[in-house]
Parts: structure tokens; C-alpha cells; sequence
């Protein structure tokens, strides 16, 4: 055992420092000594005899069609406008479409392949189903809160059925990016800031959107992206360089990518950014080394839209042709959009810049992707009118698109216990930018939803809990970016008139996503005027926040009694927050980013390093800032419940553990409130000496656990050596012997704490 990790240790310090030096010499595997060309086929691969006779008859042309992607007529379901992409199709330059939906549409253009050209390969429809198809699902951000993995996994096939119905076969997603830097749009795409918890949420949507067997109807080939560290661009302006040690790439930003391969993943898509001098289009040690060589990934890569071209601007590329070859010969199979592969490949392998060997891996692996989902047998078996109509935003859909949202929500203040609200109040007033809003609320990405009509707005949501027993009242405030006080006098007046008020506050949905960074993240426009004079109109006010990213509250969190995260819940958003307002169901997300307290202490996360002069209040020559705390506003793994959880008896089976060995961390848990109750338990480790800094708290471990008012649980976690383990001094994953702390508790601030040693 202690030879073979010595083994994979050796591999490991080569392989690393033959990829740093390709990697820092900007130098992509070219052909003849790339990986890719011993891929060209996939021994073992059940469709392998199938998809070398099908290439066998293909032209050097046809191939490249397979590598090109063109786009439909965006999210328009109507007829077929863009004759471009008709011809394109019938030439056999086409293989795979995005941003095409409907059974219909998907069906149209899956004649024209099918029909019109000579070998009849049939399309991939990709398309962005980022969370939920028709029935919108929480934004990934807020989902990742429930910590509820089978859940995850379950709207991911969800997602699944209803894209499948909808002619469409593959997913791009999940977006596993590690996000830290909450002025970054895009965080709401992703599980939040710990590779740990976001390699297991990588691994669960994975499941769910592939399922077993990809040739079933109803699951379709994920896409993991943004390879890679998309999520960590310079100030957090999206698409900015990202630069970044190889210790933190590998230790913290490309876990969930390898997760991702390790649960089956079909696809990959290459990021916009540049990583290290090298944009990750034209990075053949991400693609060829990292996926393909060191995490044995048997997928096609995909580049994002126009990612190759961008190469040019990056400044790596003189024109579309050297882009194409370099994006080409990183390993990146597919061409989004870019319309260069399918331009400039031919005359690159007549240049012998390309070698044809390699276009037929590339072929190999999509036309593989197109024998696993079935389509060589019935094209048309995701162009289903039928289910379309029947598989489509369902009860049942709609049923786990509430339970998920209630899941989501995060109660980040709760003073006097004043949520939840009494059913038995006269009077309710609705205030607020987003109090009846249906379009903001379900979110950027939200897919094929319907978001004028589809989702439930809170003031809905509120009538459909209420009836006509309590008054319900409403005004707008303001809106959500406006600095006009025109509706401030209805707002206060109303909320004076109403026993309690929900307040709902927080961002537009364009303002989070793609290309939507800020550098600002409080509260957009006057809201937070309008929130001073609300609650001043009446104490008994709850703020319902509904946004893409953490935000700068310090201010509301000061003055408003309670405080609701709901994220941009999805379809079900407003019975979902009534759900958690009235008490009908308890909160219990807990944060997977941290709230800072302002945008100057950006970057902020829980597991950072100690330093060598770590904060002392009483040493002034200690890492601090002079005009705000180091602590974060709200702690990474942080959320309240109407119920209190109390931690007891925490306890290491041993005290001196090897590396064989299964260390088993126990702590009772007992629910001391007034409600029933579901508490995420969090275990983090510090491993207190290292040959390389270490942070001062890793996620390791959790339980979501119910427990009744009064009831109480003993908890075990299990940690092994490869929870102990990271990238040492000498770049080798591994662990080292020496002491550990071991903290246990409701979030990441949490000091509850033993320590055992590891021999
Ligand atoms: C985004 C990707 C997305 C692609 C296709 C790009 O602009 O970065 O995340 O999958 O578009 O819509």
C-alpha cells in the first residue's frame, strides 16, 4: 500500500512538474505528442465497432461538421428564420445546436440532418439548463444551501425529464466554479465558496441530469464548466484574467471538475478566461494533462461561446486560424459558435498544424456521446410532442419545486422570535420591489420558464396561504434600481395600516449571471431608504430578500427585526416563502458563501489561512483592517431556524489515528426550542503544522438532521487519511503525521472543538 502511494506520488510530482513547465511556457501538446491521439478510439466502449465503421465512411469535412456548433434562433421556439443554419445543416457542417427547444423546433431541424445529408448523423441539442427546464428550481447558489443532496440530485433529473421532452439532450451544467469574490455575477450559478461541499453537489447533479443509463429517454449528458477557476477572476469582473498559484488551483478550484469526471461526467466546456498567461481555450494542460491523462475523462470538450475567437483579443492568437489550431490542439473537440473549426481545420491538417488522427478522436468521442444517448437508433426519441405536454411543470414537479425553494431559504436574523407570523393576524402588508415581482424572482438562466406567467409571485404566494381570512396589503415602495421616493409615503402608510409587514428587497435578475458583476453589492437603488422608513412605519416588519449573491447588508441587519434569505427561489418562489413565513415549514439552509460586511474585505471566505500575525485586538501590528472587522457579516455554514440546536459531548473514538485507519468524530445533538427542526451539523479540521500553511477550518463533514422539539441524536462522522490530505510542500496529494483540531457545530464561526493526532 505504502509503495503504491509512493508510486502515484512519484507519477504525481512528474506528471506536475511536466505540466507546470508546459503550463508556464504557454506550450500546448502539439500533434504527434498529444495525449488525444492515443484516444482515437475507446477500447471496451460498447458502440465502438458502430462508431469506427460510421467513420470509416466519412470525409475529412463531414468530420469537421461534427466538431461544429451553431446556434438555433435563441430561446424563440417559432419557425426555423436563420437559413444559414439550414444550409449549414444540410451540408453536413452542423453537430450539435444550441439554444433550440420545444419537441417541435428540435424535431425540424433533426429532419433536415436526418433527411438531407449523406450519412444521416443526427444532432445534439445542448442547451442551458442551469436549474429547471419549465419548472424553475432555485437559483444553484440558493439550492446548494438546503445541503440536501438527494434533493439536488432529484431536481437535476427533474431538469432532466423535462429537457429531454423538450427535444433537448444535453445540459451545460453543472457550473462547479469555486466562488469567492461575491461581486462575480456568476456565483449564482454554483454551489458557493468550499471545494469540498462543491465537489459533492458536482457529483449529485451530475447523477441526476446522466442518471444510469444515458440511452434512457429521459436523461441527458451534463456538461461540467467552466474549466477552469472561471470563478476567480481579478476584482470579480467577469471574464477578467485569473491568476492564482498551482497549490490553490489544484487544492481548491479544481476538486469539483475532477468530481465531476469521477461521477461519469459526458461533457466539459473550456472557460473564457486567461489562467496563468494561458486562457483556458488554448490550455492543453487542463484539457490533455488534468482531464484526459491525469483524471482519466473519456468525454468531449466543448469550448463556451466564441471562447476560440476570443483567443485573439486574449492575444494568443494572431487570427482565427492559429486560434483554431491552438484551441484545437488543447484538446478543446468542440466549436461553439465560433464558426472557425469548421473554416480553418481542413487547410490546418493539410498544413500538418493538426493531425487528422486527432480530429478523430474528437469525432470519436461526440459521435459516442450521440450512440449512448440513443439517437442512432431513433433520432427523434427527445422530439416527444406527447410527453412534452405531460412531463412538463407537472404537480409533482411543482410539489419539489416548493419543497426545494423552502429548503433553500436561509434565516439570517430572527430578533424576538418574530417569525414566524401567526396565522391568526388581521392584517399583512406586501411592500417592496420584489413583493410582486414573477419575472426577477425565478432568476437569471431560468431555461424554457415562462417567467411573466409561470412563477408565484410572494404577494400570490401570501394569498394563496391566507385566503380571505387576513388583509393583505401592498405597495411597491420603489423599484428595484430607482432612486425615486414617489412610492415611499403608500409604503409606510400601508405598513403602518398592517399588523406585520414582509419587505421584499433585493436584486434584478439581470443584475446576477453572465457578464452582470458589481462592484457595489448593497442593496440596489433606494431600498435601503425605503427599508429605514418601513420599519420605522412598523417594528414588526420582516425583510424577505430575494438576490443572486451575498450582499452588503450590515446596515439592514442593524435595523430590520428579521431577515429571510430566499434567493431567487423559482416557480414556486411566493408558496415557498409563505411556507417559511407562516411557519408551515422550519428554515433550515445555511450559507455556502459568506456575507461579507463590506466590499473592501473581498475576497472572504471561511477557510483562509492564519498568517503569521493573525488578528489580536490588543496587538495593533496584527493582520486587521482600520475601518472594519475581519469577521464576516454572516459566517460561511451559517442560518438560524425558529428552533435552537444545541451541541454536546463531542468525542474522538481515538486520540492517535493512522493512516489506515477511520477515525469516528461523535457529538449529540438535541433540539432545546419550541419547534420541530432540521439542523446541517458541520465538521471542520485544522491541521495544525504543515509543510505548506494550512487553512484554519476545512469543511469535512455534515448531517442534515430532523429532530423534534425535546429530541436529541448522537451524530457520527467518519474521517479517513484522504480527508487529512492536500497538496504538500512537494506538490504531492497526501497527508502528513501531527496533531489536528476537529470543530463540530452549526456553522463555520464555531469553536466547539477536540484534536487527535495522526501518526
Ligand atoms: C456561457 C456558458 C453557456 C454558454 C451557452 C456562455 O456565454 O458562459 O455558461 O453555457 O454561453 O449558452
Amino acid at each position: 500500500m505504502k509503495q503504491l502511494i509512493k508510486k502515484r506520488a512519484t507519477k504525481q510530482v512528474q506528471l506536475f512538474l511536466l505540466s507546470l513547465l508546459l503550463m508556464m511556457a504557454g506550450v500546448s501538446c502539439q500533434n504527434g505528442t498529444s495525449e488525444k491521439g492515443k484516444v482515437s478510439s475507446q477500447k471496451g466502449n460498447r458502440y465502438d465497432a458502430q462508431i469506427r465503421k460510421l467513420m470509416s465512411k466519412m470525409t475529412l469535412e463531414e468530420k469537421i461538421g461534427q466538431l461544429n456548433m451553431l446556434s438555433g434562433d435563441g430561446a424563440v421556439t417559432g419557425p426555423i428564420t436563420n437559413t444559414n443554419v439550414v444550409k449549414e445543416i444540410k451540408e453536413g457542417h452542423v453537430g450539435a445546436m444550441l439554444n433550440c427547444y420545444t419537441a417541435s423546433y428540435t424535431r425540424k431541424l433533426m429532419e433536415i440532418a436526418i433527411d438531407s445529408t449523406r450519412l444521416h448523423i443526427p444532432l445534439l441539442f445542448g442547451y442551458d439548463v442551469i436549474h429547471g427546464e419549465r419548472t424553475i428550481f432555485p437559483i444553484p447558489l440558493g439550492e446548494s444551501c438546503s445541503w440536501d443532496l438527494k434533493l439536488m440530485e432529484k431536481t437535476a433529473r427533474i431538469a432532466a425529464i423535462e429537457a429531454s421532452a423538450e427535444g433537448v439532450q444535453w445540459t451545460f451544467a453543472p457550473m462547479v466554479d469555486i466562488a469567492r469574490d461575491p461581486r462575480w455575477g456568476r456565483v449564482m450559478e454554483g454551489a458557493g465558496e468550499d471545494p469540498w461541499y462543491g465537489s459533492l453537489v458536482a457529483k449529485a447533479k451530475v447523477r441526476g441530469f446522466q442518471g444510469n443509463d444515458l440511452s434512457n429517454d429521459s436523461t441527458i449528458l451534463a456538461c461540467v464548466k467552466h474549466g477552469v477557476a472561471y470563478g476567480a477572476p481579478i476584482a470579480g469582473r467577469d471574464y477578467n484574467t485569473v491568476d492564482m498559484s498551482m497549490r490553490t488551483l489544484l487544492g481548491v478550484y479544481m476538486p469539483p471538475y475532477h468530481a465531476a469526471v469521477e461521477a461519469g461526467v459526458a461533457t466539459a466546456m473550456s472557460a473564457f478566461n486567461d489562467l496563468n498567461g494561458t486562457p483556458c481555450t488554448a490550455n492543453s494542460w487542463i484539457w490533455n494533462t488534468m482531464f484526459r491523462k491525469e483524471w482519466g475523462f473519456k468525454g468531449f470538450v466543448v469550448s463556451d461561446y466564441t471562447s476560440i475567437n476570443e483567443l485573439i483579443p486574449h492575444g494568443v492568437a494572431k487570427n482565427l486560424f492559429d486560434a483554431d489550431v491552438l484551441a484545437f490542439n488543447a484538446g478543446v473537440d468542440m466549436d461553439m459558435v465560433g464558426n472557425g473549426y469548421i473554416k480553418n481545420l481542413k487547410k490546418a491538417v493539410e498544413e500538418g498544424l493538426v493531425s487528422e488522427k486527432e480530429i478523430d478522436s474528437s469525432v470519436y468521442r461526440i459521435l459516442k456521446a450521440k450512440f449512448e444517448l440513443g439517437l442512432f437508433d431513433n433520432p427523434y426519441k427527445y422530439c416527444n410532442e406527447e410527453r412534452e405536454k405531460n412531463d412538463t411543470l407537472t404537480p409533482q414537479h411543482l410539489a419539489v419545486a416548493r419543497e426545494d425553494a423552502r429548503e433553500s431559504m436561509v434565516l439570517l436574523k430572527n430578533s424576538d422570535h418574530l417569525l414566524p407570523f401567526s396565522k391568526k393576524i388581521k392584517s399583512i402588508a406586501i411592500i417592496g420591489p420584489l413583493g410582486n415581482d414573477k419575472s426577477d424572482m425565478i432568476g437569471s438562466w431560468s431555461a424554457a420558464g415562462d417567467r411573466n406567467t409561470e412563477p408565484v409571485s410572494l404577494l400570490e404566494g401570501i394569498k394563496n396561504k391566507l385566503g380571505n381570512k387576513v388583509r393583505i396589503l401592498y405597495a411597491k415602495g420603489t423599484d428595484i434600481d430607482s432612486h425615486s421616493t414617489e412610492g415611499f409615503a403608500q409604503a409606510v402608510s400601508v405598513a403602518k395600516e398592517a399588523d406585520v409587514v414582509l419587505l421584499a428587497l433585493g436584486e434584478g435578475d439581470y443584475m446576477t449571471g453572465e457578464a452582470s458583476s458589481r462592484a457595489n453589492i448593497d442593496l440596489p437603488g433606494n431600498q435601503r431608504e425605503l427599508a429605514d422608513a418601513v420599519i420605522k412605519a412598523n417594528k414588526r416588519t420582516a425583510v424577505v430578500l430575494m438576490n443572486g449573491r451575498p450582499l452588503t447588508i450590515s446596515h439592514l441587519n442593524e435595523v430590520a427585526p428579521a431577515i429571510l434569505e430566499a434567493w431567487f427561489s423559482g416557480t414556486e418562489a411566493g408558496n415557498a416563502i409563505a411556507d417559511v413565513v407562516f411557519g408551515d415549514y422550519n428554515p433550515s439552509g445555511k450559507l455556502t458563501m459568506t456575507f461579507p460586511r463590506c466590499v473592501g474585505q473581498i475576497p472572504i471566505f471561511y477557510s483562509h489561512m492564519n498568517t503569521g500575525r493573525p488578528y489580536s485586538p490588543t496587538n495593533h501590528y496584527t493582520t486587521h483592517y482600520l475601518d472594519c472587522p475581519n469577521t464576516p457579516l454572516y459566517p460561511f455554514g451559517y442560518g438560524l431556524s425558529y428552533t435552537k440546536f444545541q451541541y454536546d459531548s463531542l468525542k474522538v473514538d481515538k486520540k492517535v489515528m493512522t493512516t489506515k485507519d477511520t477515525l469516528r468524530v461523535s457529538v449529540v445533538l438535541k433540539n432545546v426550542g419550541n419547534y420541530d427542526g432540521t439542523e446541517v451539523a458541520q465538521l471542520y479540521i485544522r491541521d495544525m503544522v504543515g509543510s505548506v500553511t494550512r487553512p484554519v477550518k476545512e469543511l469535512r463533514g455534515f448531517k442534515r438532521v430532523f429532530l423534534k422539539k425535546g429530541e436529541s441524536k448522537k451524530l457520527v462522522f467518519k474521517l479517513t487519511n484522504q480527508d487529512l490530505s492536500f497538496y504538500r510542500k512537494d506538490m504531492t496529494f497526501g497527508s502528513e503525521p501531527g496533531s489536528f483540531e476537529v470543530f463540530v457545530g452549526g456553522n463555520s464561526a464555531t469553536q466547539y472543538k477536540t484534536n487527535f493526532v495522526l501518526k
